[in-house]
């Protein structure tokens, strides 16, 4: 039998249309506010443009023109629908992730503002637990049924009680939703909020957790939260993109303004679906844009792993489980030296009343991530 259908998704990964921790007032929100997105059009059409049937990514921010929260925080990521919405108009997501750590941060009303915004501009949104069943959804594609369904695997000190979206520690929820929702469709994607953050390779647990998903009938898997690109896995023929980094997103760390799109091409050739990766890759430039680049990491052997023992690979570059986790605390005192250092270069730029709450709120974070690392 020949090659009948053709499906080309594309897919990025963190998504922040507003300002973050320590850019308030000049951050990509303030950006959008002030200049539009006009000067970031051309370079962003290259990679999100292109003939795909079915275009995802995560957003890691609320948008909405309402907060709970008060003061400096009620200022960072939270995109003005009235700027984003350029964003949406030019670029036709199907699906993004609003099951993460940043989505919820601004309280339940802003977060169901959040979902009406993005389906007010066609995008379903995928792993709300509230506002109609969102968990996941069919989509149909060339006659193909696309299920795609989401979730948060990672603490999220911003939202407790109640959690408006899918979120699962353990993964026994995240499996139950693989095994239910693969029976109605015939590609499953799944998108996870998951990982280390800052960490360019996976951590093994992981690993075993993503090829038991597989396993169990996933199709694609696609990862979000590191802010750094890890490497694509093809396990068992099918897909695993275990970090996507950042795509528009303002970090001042190099390695955090490595990202690109992953394409996939799905193809029915006889009787099964084949999948077919390629990773267009970009780099951030300023204001947290990217702009597609010439780096060719990702030809290279150690980002597309295929039929290696991932056990083999994580003890030669990690040795054991304790290394993994002391390169962790490493990076983030690396990123957040990079932090001070950006804070100081641009303290010209913020509003004066801001500065001592910024200095406060990221005391109060470092403390917090002592406290959970003793
Ligand atoms: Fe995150």
């Amino acid at each position: 039998m020949g090659k009948i259908n053709r499906i080309k998704i594309r897919a990025v990964g963190d998504i922040l249309l507003a300002d973050g921790y320590f850019d308030i007032g000049y951050g990509i929100g303030s950006y959008l506010k002030r200049n539009g997105l006009a000067n970031h059009v051309a370079e962003l059409e290259k990679l999100l443009l292109d003939d795909c049937d079915l275009l995802l990514g995560n957003l890691e921010c609320t948008i909405a023109r309402e907060t709970k929260l008060r003061g400096l925080r009620s200022r960072e990521f939270l995109g003005d629908p009235r700027f984003v919405k350029r964003f949406f108009e030019h670029f036709s997501f199907n699906a993004l992730l609003v099951a993460n750590n940043h989505v919820g941060q601004h309280g339940e009303r802003a977060y169901i503002k959040t979902l009406h915004f993005l389906k007010s501009m066609g995008i379903w949104p995928i792993g709300a637990k509230i506002f109609g069943d969102n968990l996941f959804k069919i989509l149909e594609i060339k006659g193909k049924k696309i299920g795609i369904c989401g979730f948060s695997m990672v603490e999220d000190e911003h939202n407790k009680d109640p959690y408006f979206y899918a979120r699962d520690l353990d993964g026994r929820e995240v499996l139950e939703a693989v095994k239910k929702i693969k029976k109605k469709c015939d590609v499953l994607i799944l998108m996870l909020h998951w990982g280390w953050e800052f960490m360019d390779f996976p951590h093994i647990e992981q690993m075993k957790f993503a090829h038991k998903l597989i396993d169990e009938g996933a199709d694609i898997v696609l990862g979000s939260h590191p802010h750094v690109l890890q490497p694509v896995e093809i396990y068992q023929k099918k897909i695993i993109a275990y970090s996507l980094g950042n795509f528009v997103f303002n970090m001042p760390w190099e390695k955090t303004k490595r990202t690109g799109v992953l394409e996939i091409i799905c193809e029915e050739n006889g009787g099964r679906i084949e999948y077919h990766p390629k990773f267009i890759p970009a780099y951030i430039h300023d204001y947290g844009f990217p702009k597609t680049s010439d780096d060719n990491f990702c030809g290279s052997n150690s980002f597309f792993l295929t039929g290696h023992d991932i056990q083999d690979i994580f003890i030669s570059r990690f040795g054991s489980n304790d290394s993994y986790l002391q390169q962790y605390v490493k990076n983030m005192k690396i990123l957040r030296k990079k932090r001070v250092n950006e804070f100081i270069k641009n303290i010209h730029r913020m509003e004066i009343k801001w500065i001592p709450q910024i200095i406060y709120e990221a005391l109060k974070r470092r403390l917090s991530f002592l406290l959970k690392s003793e």
